[in-house]
């Protein structure tokens, strides 16, 4: 099974996509996640990459589909891939068939999370995740069991991101509004987009969304 998980910046996308993967064997594929890991390696995509994000405007196309591009192959051999961040833009979109025809892949559903903004900035600036496996926290809604240890693999160093603040997160919404949201009527016009209440508990939201993929 392969999914698109698509929100706005904090909609929960990383949070679900974490516990589809476990439910379902699934490789979750987050393109913030490969790009963070590429400016922390100083690549010359992280280069190019870390003052754009900083901005909270959107990578290039191109860049973003040649990276996700190989990481598809890379994945094929497992039970699906969850999408998460990607696409982004129609070009990506576009980019994303092509390569799933290729791969001879189906896209199963393209689940859109929806949120109110107020909430978004809210969860953003709660959030942060353990340094060392990236298992992801909020100071409120989700607390790891023992107060500074990671539930997932013991460690004693959390993180937060460079581009979770007041600003960015303005910026990260308005290239939401302007670039991704406009692939939604992409989606409707092929009868694959879900929508699925992002409002209320992380639990409350996955069953959710696990109901819409037990429907089929
Ligand atoms: P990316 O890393 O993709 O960030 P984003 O889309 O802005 O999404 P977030 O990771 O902020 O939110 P999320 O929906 O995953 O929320 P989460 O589950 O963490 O992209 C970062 C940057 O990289 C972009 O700005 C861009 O520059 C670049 N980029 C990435 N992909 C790109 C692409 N395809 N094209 C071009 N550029 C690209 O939840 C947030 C917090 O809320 C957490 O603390 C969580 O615990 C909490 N929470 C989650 N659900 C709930 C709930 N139901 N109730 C209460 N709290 C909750």
């Amino acid at each position: 099974m392969n999914l698109i998980l698509l929100g706005p910046p904090g909609a929960g996308k990383g949070t679900q996509a974490e516990r589809l993967q476990d439910a379902y064997n699934l490789v979750q594929l987050s393109t913030g996640d490969m790009l963070r890991e590429e400016v922390k390696s100083g690549s010359d995509l992280g280069k190019t990459a870390k003052e754009i994000m900083e901005r909270g405007d959107l990578v290039p196309d191109d860049l973003i589909i040649k990276m996700i591009s190989g990481r598809i192959d890379q994945n094929s051999g497992g039970d699906g891939i969850i999408l998460d961040g990607f696409p982004r833009t129609t070009a990506q979109a576009e980019a994303l068939d092509r390569m799933l025809d290729e791969k001879g892949l189906k896209m199963d559903h393209v689940i859109q999370i929806t949120v109110d903004e107020d909430a978004v900035v809210e969860r953003i600036s709660g959030r942060f995740s353990c340094a060392k496996c990236g298992m992801g926290y909020h100071d409120h809604f989700k607390k790891p069991k023992v107060e500074g240890v990671c539930d997932k693999c013991g460690s004693t160093e959390f993180t937060r991101r460079a581009d979770d603040n007041a600003d960015t997160v303005r910026s990260r919404l308005a290239a939401y509004r302007e670039q991704t949201a406009p692939i939604l009527p992409y989606y409707e016009a092929k009868k694959a987009l879900k929508a699925v209440d992002g409002m209320g508990g992380i639990d409350e939201v996955y069953a959710r969304i696990k109901a819409v993929i037990e429907e089929g």
